[in-house]
């Protein structure tokens, strides 16, 4: 955990400008500045920045929000993660927050883990393309499969020597402790108490963690021996995960945001030669069957996933089970088989990078059509195994959790295999109602959408349930997050010598105590949770100004609250003129716009209860009920007449 007063070192140091400037080209137009989005495509810039506010603010697709905001968002990082990115780029050492002596030592553990192996990389890759070893063996091979010097770079290819405690030695030197080598299985220790190099004489795949960090490797031999394994890779460990981690996801995830699909391969060499042919959505599950996790890391970046198969798997099968895991998980998937005795690597060697391309797009199938074509054949004739396939694929249109689209395939089921559409759907249900229980659960876990860097805290669920007040519900949020350090007119009161004088109470006060005193709440959940957080502030003897909000470590909030300061005040150069001037009116009024925006809130509330009453009167069935639905609508009625008459009369709601 980062502690709050580096977090706060953070905010204050990352400049808006500079932090959207490393990845957008920004034009100064007047107090702001002014580039293209790199959240939507566009032609027109109409990405906003303000460094007065430090916030981003996109008026094409709505995007805004801190520094901290924009990493999360451009780099897929999650809260902590960014602010370790900035931190970084601030040099600026990140103190943790008091940590119990277990997490600091498992903390530490992680970092030193991470050290050595992005140690281990560099030393891989300066043997790869400085010793006459490396260059002899191990990038002549890289060559020879068609890799360039650049793509060998980017991927941060490597040659581990063939002397087997040549890392062991190099990284002892500089100081690393072997248990750590041990613990990465970069080394592996022998009987005798001494550590030898796991990967010697292999050329090296570090692989990446979704921020670039080297957690693991993959070791590929050169000999031809078929005793030897192909692949040698590390083992578990504190920082490796097998089944949680995809092979190039740090490089392929911005790309698979802007094409809004994600291609999954088997293998590392198909991950880089498909980079190399300029497909760069691309990942792998390096060997092994696609797991759970795996697809909920593509999922953060795309709802589409197509899977490219060997034309030779003899698993495909057995990949049955991952397209189900995909569809279960709500994702949409594609397939495409490649030629016989092709894969993506090699396929994509042969064809050039157009053709390839061309293939991928023209070769996707969706799952039924991949189904039906590998086993049509071999059921065509034979009844029995026909309604097995068909009962299969409804099998697995059934877990799809959207019905529509589980309704989309149930036609095209019939249509494919020339059935009765009803028969499909009572199958279908039949189904259903089969796993009922088990699909309850998993959607009320998908339900609950969870900020990032709040994850452990029970959240309520952020969601509009009830729209009726929100017009009214956000202009007091608005005013509160805009105005809430701002004075509301004097009111006159006894100080304490007894005399009277004026009281200057804040907006984000008056609204506090206007609320408690009449109990009232959000309808809007993440209304309600700004003004908990703006309440929760108050009470420690903050008065909430608007940087409160735009730096609130819930990005939730401080995303809202980027959004809802730079709008309708636009902060683009033709709305420039008119936002002093609606701001400076504002500001004068500022007393009598909040004292509105409240009583606004209790009218529409109080209209809702009258005419709920109304349509009670219309069914009631005995007279009893009848007096006691009317003596309800009489004290509503005079609620209403007083407070309109007082503007900011309690209303007790009940
Ligand atoms: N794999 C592994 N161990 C093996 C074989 C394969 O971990 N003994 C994993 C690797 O991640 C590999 C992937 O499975 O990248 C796909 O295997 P394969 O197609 O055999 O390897 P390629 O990546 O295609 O390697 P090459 O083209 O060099 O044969
Ligand atoms: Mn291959």
């Amino acid at each position: 955990m980062i502690d709050r007063q580096t977090i706060d070192k953070i905010f204050e140091a990352a400049r808006i400008e500079e932090v959207v400037g490393d990845f957008v080209n920004l034009k100064k137009r007047g107090a702001n500045l002014l580039g293209l989005c790199p959240f939507h495509n566009e032609k027109t810039p109409s990405f906003n920045v303000s460094p007065a506010r430090g916030i981003y603010k996109c008026f094409g697709c709505g995007k805004g929000g801190n520094p901290v905001n924009f990493i999360m968002e451009h780099e897929h990082l999650t809260y902590p993660e960014a602010l370790r990115h900035l931190a970084r780029k601030y040099s600026i050492e990140i103190e943790e927050k008091e940590e119990s002596p277990e997490e600091i030592q498992a903390h530490n553990e992680r970092e030193s883990l991470l050290l050595v192996s992005a140690f281990a990389q560099q030393f891989f890759t300066e043997t790869l393309l400085e010793t006459e070893e490396g260059k002899a063996i191990g990038l002549s091979y890289f060559h020879e499969r068609g890799f360039t010097n650049d793509i060998v770079a980017k991927f941060q290819l490597g040659f581990s020597p063939e002397r087997r405690n040549a890392l062991v030695e190099a990284a002892t030197a500089k100081g690393y402790k072997p248990e750590y080598l041990e613990t990465t299985g970069l080394c592996i220790k022998r009987d005798d108490g001494g550590l030898f190099d796991r990967f010697a004489g292999r050329v090296m795949f570090p692989i990446h963690n979704v921020s670039g960090r080297v957690i693991a490797f993959g070791g590929r031999t050169l000999k031809t021996d078929k005793k030897v394994a192909k692949y040698v890779n590390s083992p578990e460990s504190p920082i490796y995960h097998k089944s949680n981690v995809l092979y190039g996801i740090y490089f392929a995830k911005n790309k698979i945001v802007s094409n809004d699909n994600c291609l999954l391969v088997e293998g590392y060499t198909d991950v880089i030669s498909m980079h190399q042919a300029g497909i760069e959505n691309v990942v792998a599950s390096s060997g092994t069957s696609l797991t759970v996790e795996q697809i909920r890391l593509i999922k953060r970046y795309t709802k589409n996933i197509t899977i490219l198969y060997d034309g030779d798997a003899a698993g495909i099968k057995a990949s049955f089970r991952g397209i189900d895991l995909v569809l279960e998980e709500g994702m949409n998937v594609k397939v495409v088989l490649f030629p016989e005795g092709d894969d993506p690597d090699s396929f994509s060697k042969k064809v050039g990078a157009e053709e390839l391309q061309e293939f991928i797009n023209k070769e996707s199938k969706d799952f039924i059509g991949f189904k039906t074509g590998l086993l049509l054949k071999e059921t065509q004739n034979d009844p029995i195994a026909k309604a097995g396939l068909i009962r299969e694929i409804m099998e697995t249109i059934s877990l799809i959790p959207d019905a529509i689209s589980r309704n989309v395939y149930t036609t095209e089921c019939s249509r494919i295999m020339n059935v009765d559409e009803q028969l499909l759907i009572s199958e279908l249900n039949k189904t259903r109602r089969k796993n009922f229980t088990k699909n309850l659960k998993d959607e009320e876990a998908q339900q609950i959408p969870e900020s990032e860097a709040t994850q452990q805290q029970v959240q309520p669920q952020v969601e509009k349930i009830e729209q009726d007040c929100e017009e009214q519900e956000r202009n007091i949020i608005r005013l509160l997050i805009t105005f809430g350090d701002k004075p509301v007119m004097p009111a006159k009161a006894l100080n304490e010598e007894g005399e009277e004088a004026d009281i200057f109470i804040s907006v984000a006060e008056f609204i506090y105590h206007d609320f408690t005193a009449d109990n009232l709440h959000f309808d809007n959940l993440l209304y309600q949770l700004i003004f908990n957080e703006a309440v929760k502030g108050i009470e420690k003897g903050i008065i909430p100004d608007e940087k409160y909000y735009v730096q609130n470590p819930d990005d939730r909030i401080s995303s809202f609250a980027a959004g809802i300061i730079s709008s309708p005040y636009l902060l683009s150069p033709q709305w420039l003129e008119k936002h002093k001037i609606q701001t400076n009116l504002e500001d004068a009024q500022i007393p009598k716009s909040v004292k509105h925006a409240i009583y606004s809130l209790k009218i529409k509330r109080l209209m809702k209860k009258i005419s709920e009453t109304e349509e009670l009167f219309a069914t009631a069935t005995n007279e009893e009920e009848t007096i006691a639905i009317l003596e309800q609508h009489k004290q509503l009625l005079d609620i209403k007449r007083e407070i309109a008459t007082k503007e900011l009369g309690r209303v007790v709601l009940k």
